[in-house]
């Protein structure tokens, strides 16, 4: 470990962000109930471990220098009722086959970060929601309250923290058995089929694809005449955003032989747009666990404020530590984005940026869905790249809510989802995702921008 990213600064600890404006935070109505909950979640295990967070962080210092490239995507809101074994293995073989086709496309290795095990809190637009005359809280994600619009429901429960603590648990417990097991093992690409791959009209270039690389595996086999076993086994990293910071505080930890303080709910947490501001509880937070962290940035940002906040969070320009995800819409990239990168390029700041091409594109259809054009979608990650190669910055990642599953969520895409598509089989609770199909075609998007 190098000593510039050990220690904490001297001014902060686990609790200083208290003292700090925290925003998109629940009155939780009984006090000695919440301290009983933060009591009781201090002496749980943690959710991931130190060396696993020191190995993500060195990889996305890689992807920083061009040597990897981040994929990170899951659903918006992950709830307790979907953690259940069909929905997470579809999740991980969704982001397998993404990264099959982003690594082969790319010659690079993929760097593989869910939106899972722990993405339980929301930040919303309004504190309270009325219907039909009745004002309640809002929903703000299953960690806080339930999505019912009863006053029950709507209660923040502090109770809810120890059961997402133990729902990531068990979403992690799954993931890891499912990749010790074998279940990424590159020799055997069909174990993560889903069913599109008979019926898309991607198949055939998917499956041209698989095809190729069961040949190159074949081939190093034949010629080192061994098997190669370094193709079993994928990481899986976890992320999620760090809103709830009475959780985030409660499973941040130190841990023997490393100084300083870790935050042990999940390896890789972001900081929403919506918290991002520099004198804010949550950077507060974040400046002073030694995680890999990232910060949403959207259009209203400017190049000054970014690069205070290169300040606070990074101050010695750490390799890995530091990760702008921009999220500012196809209609406003153009606009917003150059500005930002110049600033940072001339400043000489080390980040690794990611796109996050879903939060500036959602809009609303007449009948009153929430969603997303995969144009729009399509077209900012593109735009994206040219933009950073104009400004001589990077790319490193991109950041997308997809699912495993047949959604219809997103309108567009290779088989061109209309609005009235929409309810046919819409189940986000929060935001419009990429179903499986629009998920691998961006994936192809992105290699063929980077080929040509
Ligand atoms: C999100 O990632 O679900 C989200 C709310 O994003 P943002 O903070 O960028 O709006
Ligand atoms: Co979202």
């Amino acid at each position: 470990m190098s000593s510039v990213d050990s220690l904490p600064p001297a001014d902060w600890s686990p609790e200083s962000w208290r003292g700090k404006t925290a925003l998109q935070m629940p009155s939780y109505p009984d006090p000695v109930a919440l301290d009983a909950a933060l009591h009781e979640l201090k002496r749980l295990p943690p959710l991931v471990t130190s060396w696993e967070i020191v190995a993500l962080k060195q990889q996305l210092a890689d992807a920083q220098e061009g040597r990897r490239f981040l994929l990170q995507g899951g659903d918006c809101a992950e709830n307790f009722s979907d953690c259940e074994s069909g929905m997470i293995s579809n999740r991980l073989k969704v982001l397998l086959q993404m990264s099959l086709v982003l690594v082969h496309g790319l010659r690079k290795p993929v760097i593989r970060v869910g939106r899972f095990a722990g993405q339980y809190a929301k930040p919303r637009s309004a504190d309270t929601e009325t219907r039909d005359g009745v004002t309640l809280p809002s929903y703000r994600g299953d960690v806080i309250n339930a999505p019912a619009f009863t006053e029950v429901a709507r209660l923040p429960d502090p109770k809810r923290m120890l059961q997402a603590h133990a729902h990531s648990a068990m979403t992690m417990n799954f993931v890891r058995a499912l990749i010790d097991g074998g279940f990424a093992d590159l020799h055997h690409p069909e174990y993560w089929n889903l069913e599109w791959v008979r019926h898309s009209p991607l198949a055939v270039e998917y499956q041209k694809m698989v095809t190729s690389i069961e040949d190159s595996i074949g081939f190093m086999e034949t010629i080192s005449g061994s098997r190669v076993h370094n193709l079993k086994r994928v990481d899986f990293y976890t992320s999620h955003e760090a809103l709830l910071l009475p959780y985030e505080q409660g499973l941040t930890r130190q841990v023997p032989r490393q100084q300083g303080w870790l935050n042990l709910s999940t390896h890789y947490p972001w900081i929403g747009m919506r918290t991002a501001a520099l004198d804010g509880a949550h950077v507060e937070y974040l400046r002073g666990v030694r995680n890999p962290i990232a910060i949403k940035v959207g259009p209203s940002v400017r190049p000054d404020q970014l690069l205070r906040l290169i300040d606070v969070l990074n101050p010695d320009d750490e390799p890995g530590r530091l990760s702008f995800i921009h999220r500012m819409g196809a209609a406003q990239i153009a606009d917003k984005l150059p500005p930002l990168l110049d600033a940072v390029k001339r400043d000489g700041r080390r980040v690794l940026w990611v796109c996050d091409a879903m939060h500036g594109n959602t809009e609303s259809t007449e009948n009153g869905y929430k969603t997303r054009r995969f144009d729009n979608i399509r077209g900012e990650v593109e735009l994206s790249f040219d933009l950073h190669a104009a400004a001589g910055t990077r790319l490193g990642g991109v950041h997308l809510e997809m699912t495993g599953e047949d959604v219809t969520e997103c309108t567009g895409g290779a088989r061109e989802l209309t609005e009235r598509d929409l309810e046919r089989a819409y189940r986000s609770s929060v935001d419009p995702r990429l179903n499986y199909e629009q998920s691998l075609e961006i994936a192809m998007a992105i290699v063929r921008k980077q080929a040509g």
